[in-house]
């Protein structure tokens, strides 16, 4: 299998970072994260822009250009064939000298397969604990996972799928996707501010507005109590349904008739996305 590795196609073995880079020592990075259909990456200008705002953020420079890493991460995906994949874009801190100043950042591309998610969690619905906490520069896609990663022996423990974020009574996001409640007139309410803006949430917006009142706002702890559905969205879990978070059971504890409607347009639209979408 062949990752980007600066300005080159390389076996994976050779993708080896240097020990003082700062994302080994510091956890100071940026990546992006986008699915394969077929071979055809989705969404690929949406993760692109991102990847590259999170890299300006942290004021790191990749090595290659926008069209060059887009060219390059084509010919990698023909290279390596991989079926039911993903493509991950790295950009490391770079070789730190003090130990705390950004150096000149590594690229890494990964082509790694993707495990299908549990049929089940599409069709019945997971559970989420909620938890205390605000991710740092919430906007920027980093490298830093640590508490989602801390927490996953509790959250198995409990039989959820993941955490649900809230800071100062406002809910914010998963660990690794959006989140949406439908109230009780059907209208789609989702955190507006304070999140990453996940490329699935803007496409699922999209769709959503052509048939539902949508609302991007700061969305509270107290109105879960009201929520009729609840659903999560991101790269591999397209649109899920949520049908419990800690003890609260959303609507029947069932998917909702919003939830599916929107899985199943939610699939057409990516067909008909990569079916027009120039590369
Ligand atoms: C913190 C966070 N929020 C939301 C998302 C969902 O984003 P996307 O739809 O682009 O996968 C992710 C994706 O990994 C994430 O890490």
């Amino acid at each position: 299998m062949k990752y980007i590795f600066n300005e080159q196609i390389i076996d994976h073995e050779k993708a080896l970072i240097h020990v003082s880079d700062l994302t080994l020592l510091r956890a100071y990075g940026v990546f992006d994260f986008f699915r394969l259909v077929n071979l055809q990456p989705l969404f690929f200008n949406d993760h692109l822009d991102r990847f590259f705002n999170s890299a300006q953020s942290l004021r790191l420079k990749c090595p290659l250009d926008r069209d060059k890493l887009k060219s390059m991460i084509l010919e990698l995906i023909s290279t390596n064939q991989i079926q039911n994949s993903g493509i991950r874009i790295i950009l490391t801190g770079g070789e730190s000298h003090s130990g705390y100043s950004i150096g000149k950042p590594t690229l890494i591309v990964i082509n790694e397969p993707i495990n299908p998610l549990p049929k089940s969690h599409f069709s019945k619905g997971v559970k989420l604990i909620c938890y205390e906490y605000l991710r740092d520069i919430p906007e920027v896609k980093t490298i830093n996972y640590l508490m989602g990663i801390y927490k996953m022996p509790e959250i198995q423990a409990k039989g959820a799928l993941d955490l649900l974020y809230h800071w100062n009574s406002k809910i914010s996001e998963l660990t690794r996707s959006n989140f949406f409640i439908v109230d009780q007139d059907d209208k789609i309410i989702t955190p507006g501010n304070g999140i990453l803006k996940g490329v699935n949430r803007k496409h699922v917006l999209h769709i959503a507005k052509t048939k539902y009142e949508v609302e991007e706002r700061d969305l509270f702890m107290k109105e879960l109590v009201n929520a009729k559905e609840a659903f999560i969205t991101g790269t591999t879990k397209k649109v899920m349904p949520v049908f419990q978070i800690d003890d609260l059971i959303i609507g029947n504890g069932k998917p909702g008739p919003v939830t599916i409607e929107l899985q199943t347009m939610f699939e057409k639209y990516v067909v008909e996305f990569l079916g027009s979408v120039q590369i």
